[in-house]
């Protein structure tokens, strides 16, 4: 009989917890599982499912910002243990053999003082791009008509060099 009566009750709470959960505070607290359901359905329903929402957002959110960290500082690292990069960055660059390299490799498409052509104006460009993308924007051949570039170390270096003076 007591069990009876317990069903019909709490169907009955929850009848009236599904007309309007803010009229019975005390239904909502038992049914708080099923509330948070409904939270995804009906935000913002009452006070607990908004601070619900914004504690499973806040979850999220550092989640999303721990994620691209950890995959900032892999992708940094890669590129670090690149022997061919680190060969690069510990090389002093002489700009002015650079700007012949330049003109030599790179003039055709960017102008022969880097003013832009077919490929873009490369003034300012290390303001936009890392030393790393930089030698990578060279190297890669990612960004067709731009062709893939070999150059050794040293010739790298004084390209990069010079692209920095831009
Ligand atoms: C065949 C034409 C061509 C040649 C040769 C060429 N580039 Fe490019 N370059 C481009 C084009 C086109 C882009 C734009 C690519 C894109 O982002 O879609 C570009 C982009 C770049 C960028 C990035 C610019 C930016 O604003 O992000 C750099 C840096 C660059 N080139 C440097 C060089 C250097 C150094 C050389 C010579 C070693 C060179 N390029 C040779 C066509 C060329």
């Amino acid at each position: 009989m007591s069990v009876a009566t317990n069903s019909v009750h709490k169907q009955m709470v929850q009848t009236q917890d599904d007309i309007n959960p803010q009229d019975n505070p005390k239904a909502h607290q038992k049914n708080s599982q099923e509330a948070s359901q409904k939270t995804s359905q009906n935000a913002g329903s009452s006070v607990t499912d908004s601070t619900n929402l914004i504690q499973r957002m806040a979850v999220i959110v550092v989640g999303v910002l721990v994620a691209f960290i950890l995959m900032t500082w892999g992708v940094h690292a890669m590129q670090m243990s690149d022997p061919y990069i680190r060969n690069v960055l510990a090389l002093t660059g002489d700009a002015a053999r650079g700007h012949d390299i330049f003109q030599l490799n790179c003039a055709v498409c960017h102008g022969l003082e880097a003013a832009g052509e077919v490929g873009p104006d490369l003034h300012g460009v290390s303001d936009r791009k890392s030393q790393v993308a930089l030698i990578q924007q060279v190297i890669s051949g990612k960004t067709p008509p731009m062709p893939q570039f070999q150059p050794n170390a040293k010739d790298m270096a004084d390209l990069l060099d010079y692209l920095e003076t831009l």
